[in-house]
């Protein structure tokens, strides 16, 4: 497995991947190369990816996260998400309340909720919960 920053040649595989995800968000990838965009090669497929950004100074916010079904459960995601967390930062990040997996993914390495935004997407009524991580 190699994780290595995502290039305009992932987009089309990246695109793949979100659709094969519908818990994540679903964006426009062509927009994910504006931020730090990270993906876990597996072979010739791509197992996942995760989109974050700077915020502020020492702050950092995940904007999506996927793993393709087939390799879920292998600690693809925990290994992005250790490769693009540094040490001597904050992060943060909304999750939709009904994302268990996520949740729980998000909590094994560090993550704890500190807060609850009602209708926070819009189209439907769920939730999200924040979440925040610090060194
Ligand atoms: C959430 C998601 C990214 C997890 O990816 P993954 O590669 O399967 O996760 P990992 O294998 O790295 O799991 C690491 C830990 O997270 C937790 N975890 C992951 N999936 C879990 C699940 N379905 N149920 C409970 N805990 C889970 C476990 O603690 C796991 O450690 P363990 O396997 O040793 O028990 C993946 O399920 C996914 O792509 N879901 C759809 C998209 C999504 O929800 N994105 C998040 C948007 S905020």
């Amino acid at each position: 497995m190699t994780i290595r920053p995502a290039t305009s040649a992932d987009l089309p595989a990246i695109a793949l991947l979100q659709d094969a995800a519908p818990e994540a968000s679903q964006w426009d990838p062509a927009g994910y190369l504006a931020y730090d965009c990270v993906v876990a090669q597996h072979g010739e497929a791509l197992a996942g990816f995760v989109v974050c950004r700077r915020t502020a100074p020492g702050e950092y916010e995940i904007l999506n996260l996927a793993v393709h079904p087939d390799a879920r459960r292998r600690g693809v995601a925990r290994k992005l998400l250790n490769h693009v967390m540094g040490a001597a930062s904050q992060w943060f990040l909304e999750v939709r309340a009904s994302n268990n997996s996520a949740i729980c993914l998000y909590e094994s390495v560090g993550f704890r909720q500190v807060g609850r935004r009602e209708g926070y997407y819009g189209t439907s009524p769920e939730a999200a919960i924040v979440m925040r991580w610090d060194s």
